[in-house]
């Protein structure tokens, strides 16, 4: 027999053998494939239906709100809003420390990527966008360099919209969706790429237009301090800055006017995010002249005291990969920034 209906007993998920009850959840689940467009079914779930069992943790047919496939031992609950996840794939999103998952410097899929002075992973983004947001959902990336953020929408099957000033970057990353995003990736077709001023960019968007912003912006002028890892790109006659460009974020000169200027852009996005919904800014903290900046802290700060977002947590990425320098030996303690930050704002505007 086909059991329809799976409860949980001793940390085991089982199912409930009664016939009556099988029967019941049977036709619980065709209302609920009738109704799989209204409640935003996972179209991994629609594409398997037949694989598909209701789940109630004490197998109340009455009660039952979450679907299964019963060799994946989780359930995803039909009430869930904000993503496709199931309970087991939620919540280790929710451990404040994850590692940097990369193609590694040699793989093909990796060189576009290279060109651009600080790319992030687009299997890191990826994870963000599955947690943040669902299937068929739009994304933004205001700082959108190569791309990173597009091509993870496209192989999660989001609408990805990227804001980048650098026509170079702009370029590259037309290609990176072209050559690094198989035809068969349904989210393919739907990553759309501007070419722009992010500023002036989004005064053009509709209100509540995104479902999710996600995006790594400029980290103040430090590229132009020619440190190791500057040097070899300088070497290898790779860009070591963006751009000259005075709509460049990391030309501002001034450390405070840059905050400002940055907050302030971040706190106008809540117009074209959905209310309640979820914005990550991916940062690292620095150093300059000696002095340490803590950037995740100064614009987690800044932004909260305009009003539109509430940081609701920091998640730190372990970039385990990264080369080790010297800097400081033998003499003083000068950290090799191992880390980035992701801030996890919620949109809280009052219009
Ligand atoms: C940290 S990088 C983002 C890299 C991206 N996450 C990736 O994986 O390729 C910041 C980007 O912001 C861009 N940028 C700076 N000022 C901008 C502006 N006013 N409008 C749009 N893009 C801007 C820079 O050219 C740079 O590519």
């Amino acid at each position: 027999m086909k059991y329809c209906l799976y409860k949980k007993e001793k940390k085991e998920i089982v199912p409930v053998t009664g016939i009556e009850e099988n029967k019941l959840a049977k036709v619980k689940l065709s209302e609920i494939f009738e109704k799989r467009q209204e409640l935003r079914i996972p179209s991994r779930f629609i594409e398997d239906w037949k694989s598909v069992a209701l789940f109630q943790t004490n197998g109340d047919i009455t009660k039952a709100n979450s679907i299964l496939f019963p060799n994946e031992k989780s359930a995803f609950a039909l009430n869930n809003t904000l993503n496709d996840l199931t309970a087991k794939e939620w919540l280790p999103e929710t451990v404040t420390v994850f590692s940097q998952k990369g193609l590694g410097a040699g793989n093909k899929d990796a060189q576009i990527e290279k060109q651009h002075p600080a790319p992030f992973s687009f299997q890191d983004v990826g994870r963000l966008i599955q947690f943040y947001s669902k299937e068929n959902d739009k994304v933004l990336d205001p700082f959108s360099g190569v791309a990173s953020t597009a091509k993870a929408c496209a192989f999660n099957n989001r609408v990805g919209y990227g804001i980048e000033l650098n026509p170079k970057y702009y370029e590259l990353a037309k290609k990176r969706i072209e050559i690094e995003v198989p035809s068969e990736q349904k989210g393919k077709g739907l990553q759309n790429l501007i070419n722009g001023d992010s500023k002036e960019e989004i005064k053009k968007i509709k209100k509540d237009f995104f479902d999710f912003i996600v995006t790594s912006p400029p980290y103040w002028n430090i590229l132009e301090t020619i440190d190791h890892k500057g040097k070899e790109r300088v070497n290898n006659d790779l860009d070591h800055k963006y751009s000259e460009d005075s709509k460049d974020f990391a030309n501002i000169e001034d450390y405070t006017l840059f905050l400002e200027t940055l907050s302030s852009f971040f706190n106008d996005c809540a117009r074209i995010l959905k209310k309640g919904k979820y914005m990550c800014v991916i940062v690292s903290d620095f150093r300059k002249k000696d002095k340490y900046y803590t950037f995740h802290a100064d614009l987690a700060n800044e932004l909260e005291k305009k009003g539109n977002f509430v940081l609701k947590g920091v998640r730190i990425l372990y970039q385990r990969h990264k080369a080790i320098y010297p800097y400081g030996y033998p003499f003083s303690f000068v950290p090799n920034m191992h880390h980035q930050n992701v801030l996890i704002f919620q949109n809280i505007k009052k219009k």
